[in-house]
């Protein structure tokens, strides 16, 4: 029998409609426009309402995805949703999620704690469960990690924001083909960013919660930088080599937006163009695991994709986890 070709059948995202500039934080932290711009290229980010929780988010996205496919709620097998800002601790969001839609009583699961990498991380299980069982797979990236930060450390709440982004993968005629991914990991290096408070390691307890530690995200910025920069590029290099794909062929990549130190230096990395790097940072700042499909779902809109178009994709997060594709569409 004939496979059916798989692929990326549609694109979707979702930001909240509050938009939060970052002299607003002077308010909270003692920082400026110009501190938080000159580092991380941010000048703003979305805040999700406070009647918003992570389905909210995810279930936007992923009906835009499915509207761009062509395909309704019915056609989703499989639900996976890649987050750091859970609906609640048990069970996973992507339950929530598969409630929502509507959908069918298919497998549904979370890649929790996946970091910033989760839906590049995603696209390389989704389009193996989609090409082994035929299945229609709905991966969605979303945070709400303005939710879950210490307002008060301004060292990392002045980086994020709130989005989602989704994606159904699946046979058909695909928007894009997934020519190649990568992904890997790296656990040893975990504790330059996590929140430890929460889990059994570390359970929540009143003196915890009062020392803020539920929300503490430690993070040392600098060694986060240095392997964000080299893991994506070498992530992006080792796709294209899987490819056969030349660096100069790329129409368009499409990175994980931490900050745009981090991208600057990517660029170099790879040696190409302004002109084939997509920025979107300093609208969202880092929104996590919707990076990746938030920056794609724009790059798309503002018709910086054509047919036939080669994009990358590349990303990093905690755990540390990275993760690369390389896209036709
Ligand atoms: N406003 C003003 N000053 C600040 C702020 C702020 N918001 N935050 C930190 N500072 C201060 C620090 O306290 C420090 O002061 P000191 O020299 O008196 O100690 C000074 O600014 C310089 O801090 P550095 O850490 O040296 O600043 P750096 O240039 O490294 O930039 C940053 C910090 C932006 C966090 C950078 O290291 C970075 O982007 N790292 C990557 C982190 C990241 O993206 N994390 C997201 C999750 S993982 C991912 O998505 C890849």
């Amino acid at each position: 029998m004939k496979r059916a070709r798989t692929g990326i059948l549609g694109l979707g995202a979702y930001v909240p409609e509050r938009v939060m500039r970052n002299s607003e934080w002077a308010a909270w932290v003692d920082t400026t426009d110009e501190w938080i711009h000159s580092r991380t290229g941010i000048s703003t980010r979305r805040i999700a309402d406070p009647a918003q929780s992570t389905v909210d988010l995810a279930e936007a996205a992923a009906r835009r995805a499915l509207e761009d496919a062509g395909l309704g709620v019915d056609a989703i097998d499989e639900i996976i949703v890649a987050t750091d800002t859970p609906e609640v601790f048990l069970p996973d969001t992507a339950s929530y999620l598969q409630t929502r839609l509507g959908a069918r009583e298919v497998p549904a699961f979370d890649m929790a704690g996946s970091g910033c990498a989760g839906f590049v991380f995603g696209l390389d299980i989704a389009r193996s469960r989609a090409a082994v069982g035929n299945r229609c797979v709905l991966l969605v990236g979303v945070e709400l990690l303005t939710r879950i930060m210490d307002w008060s450390d301004r060292a990392t709440c002045v980086l994020f924001g709130d989005a989602a982004g989704a994606a159904v993968i699946g046979p058909g005629e695909p928007l894009a083909e997934v020519l190649a991914c990568t992904a890997g990991t790296d656990g040893s290096r975990s504790a330059i960013l996590c929140l430890e408070t929460g889990g059994t390691r570390r359970p929540v307890t009143e003196e915890a919660v009062s020392r803020r530690e539920h929300q503490n995200i430690v993070m040392n910025g600098r060694e986060v930088f240095k392997e964000a920069v080299n893991r994506m590029s070498a992530a992006s290099r080792q796709v294209l080599e899987d490819a056969g794909v030349a660096v100069g062929e790329l129409a368009l990549v499409v990175p994980h937006q931490a900050n745009l130190r981090i991208i600057k230096a990517v660029q170099k990395n790879l040696g190409v163009g302004d002109e084939t790097m997509f920025v979107n940072v300093q609208h969202y700042g880092n929104t996590g695991s919707a990076s990746v499909p938030l920056a794609l779902w724009e790059a798309r809109a503002q018709g910086r994709i054509r047919s036939g178009d080669l994009v990358l994709l590349t990303a990093f997060g905690a755990g540390f986890h990275w993760a690369a594709a390389l896209l036709r569409f």
